[in-house]
């Protein structure tokens, strides 16, 4: 059974079909890579997969149980786990602030809480910025962590939107080196991302959107040859 399963999803905006008709599967430790055009779709099903919107039609699974009736909360308690294409940290919190935010409080005990933040911190490496505001950071350092944030969590399923998009080349392979550690531990990750080059590296699967439906579905080598794939990027 895949962990994460997308059914016929059909999301509009007036006239406008956003995601049309999608099916997509993911399965355990598995790191699948969404690529297509500007306003292809692409946003709109993460953000229909952790319930930020609702489904016109079709069906959203998590180990074959519906979860497309949920509310975000409930969907980041069963395991879901979401970073934005435009990072969503508080500006005026610090690092360590921003990092403890995500918890509920009296959840958990607060010296645990604070050594699992200081533990992800050093693992992306900025461990050093505890006390700075988050606005303080660049770019690459907010969308670090907005990542590290969602693993407080721990989540089973990352779903990751533009995480390279804006940020320097070491960010880059640092965060790519990550995902494929975490990955080894039985994470499983849906990533969006322009970068072709990154994401082909780092998927075992590739999804094309256009127009909102998948177009192409493969390897990475496989949707590098397909006509589809150039037709959604060329228009012609
Ligand atoms: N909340 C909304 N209200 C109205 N239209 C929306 C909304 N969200 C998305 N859309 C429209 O849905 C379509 C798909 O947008 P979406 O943001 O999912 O594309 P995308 O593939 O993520 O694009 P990009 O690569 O530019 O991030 C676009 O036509 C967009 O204008
Ligand atoms: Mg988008």
């Amino acid at each position: 059974m895949s962990l994460l399963k997308v059914e016929n999803a059909t999301k509009r905006f007036g006239g406008n079909v956003a995601v049309n008709a999608m099916s997509l599967e993911v399965n355990e430790a598995e790191i699948v890579g969404i690529i297509g055009p500007n306003g292809s779709g692409k946003t709109t099903l993460l953000n229909l997969i952790n319930g930020i919107i609702q489904l016109d039609s079709g069906a959203i699974f998590l180990r074959g149980k519906p979860i497309h009736n949920k509310k975000p909360h409930q969907l980041v308690r069963l395991g879901i786990g979401r970073t934005f294409q435009i990072t969503r940290v508080f500006r005026e919190l610090t690092v360590l602030e921003n990092m403890l935010s995500i918890v509920e409080a009296g959840k958990s005990d607060k010296n645990n809480l604070v050594e699992n933040a200081f533990n992800l911190l050093e693992l992306i490496g900025l461990s050093d910025k505890l006390d700075a505001r988050a606005g303080t950071l660049s770019g690459g350092q907010q969308k670090l962590l907005e990542f590290a944030r969602t693993l407080m969590l721990n989540p089973t399923i990352l779903l990751l939107d533009e995480p390279f998009a804006g940020v320097h080349p070491k960010i880059v392979m640092k965060l790519s080196e990550l995902i494929l550690d975490m990955r080894k531990q039985g994470k499983t990750f849906l990533i969006i991302s322009h970068d072709i080059h990154t994401i082909s590296w780092l998927s075992d699967r590739l999804v094309v959107m256009n127009e909102g439906r998948k177009v192409a579905e493969g390897s990475p080598e496989q949707i590098k040859q397909d006509r589809e794939v150039v037709r959604a990027y060329l228009g012609v």
